[in-house]
């Protein structure tokens, strides 16, 4: 189960994990993009905690929707639009909702990598954030049909996303600033691949402390 509470809270925990790892994503950046993306989520996520006040009382829909609408206006690379998507298509999977079921939590994190999916146009292996994300989800869904409680469930699918950017390092990127390198962005990490991992950590270590 995930209350309103602990949606706030994961939030919160983003932020606080990504100001953290802002110099490491930049590094990332820096070998196969622009050298920004540790500050575009940094940026993305303050602003979400900005208007996270507003919110903090509405249903969960509502809630994913403004950060959703945060990161689509205060970030300029192709993150922003493309988590901005995350965000927005969980909140349509959950609406009006005051709490989820375990399903529904795999559920709204499915709806929203589906939309980034579409919204990127790209699918595993291109070296994104879906390397990382898809995997993922695919993991925690398969954890809670065998009866794992959320948190374990989490836990297995947080390893999947660190193992799954780690395996974007031989890839050849085929979408984004990074593909303009095409053979010569072998051999490093993707940033987005990475901050996607560090997002589900959030929600783990949000589970875990609660
Ligand atoms: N079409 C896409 N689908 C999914 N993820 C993408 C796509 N294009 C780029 N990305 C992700 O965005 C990350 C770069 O984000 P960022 O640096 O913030 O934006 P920009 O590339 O505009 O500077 C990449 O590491 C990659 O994971
Ligand atoms: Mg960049």
């Amino acid at each position: 189960m995930l209350s309103r509470n602990d949606i706030i809270q994961w939030i919160k925990t983003s932020a606080t994990l990504l100001a953290e790892n802002k110099e490491y994503l930049t590094e990332l950046d820096r070998a196969i993009g622009d050298a920004d993306h540790g500050d575009n989520m940094d940026r993305g996520f303050k602003k979400a905690l900005l208007q996270l006040d507003e919110v903090k009382d509405k249903d969960i829909g509502s809630i994913l929707k403004s950060i959703g609408m945060a990161l689509i206006s205060s970030v300029g690379g192709a993150a922003g639009p493309l988590y901005g998507t995350f965000y927005m298509q969980a909140a349509n999977a959950v609406a009006a909702k005051q709490e989820l079921s375990d399903e529904e939590v795999v559920e709204f994190l499915q709806a929203g990598t589906t939309g980034l999916i579409n919204r990127g146009k790209t699918k595993p292996g291109d070296k994104t954030i879906i390397d990382s994300l898809q995997p993922a989800i695919v993991t925690l869904k398969n954890n809670i049909q065998e009866g794992q409680e959320l948190a374990e469930a989490m836990q297995g699918a947080v390893h999947r996303a660190e193992q799954g950017a780690r395996e974007t390092i031989p890839l050849v990127a085929k979408k984004g600033r990074a593909s303009y390198l095409g053979e010569r962005s072998v051999g490093h990490q993707d940033p987005g691949a990475t901050s996607a991992y560090l997002l589900l950590k959030a929600l783990l270590v949000t589970l875990e402390s609660r």
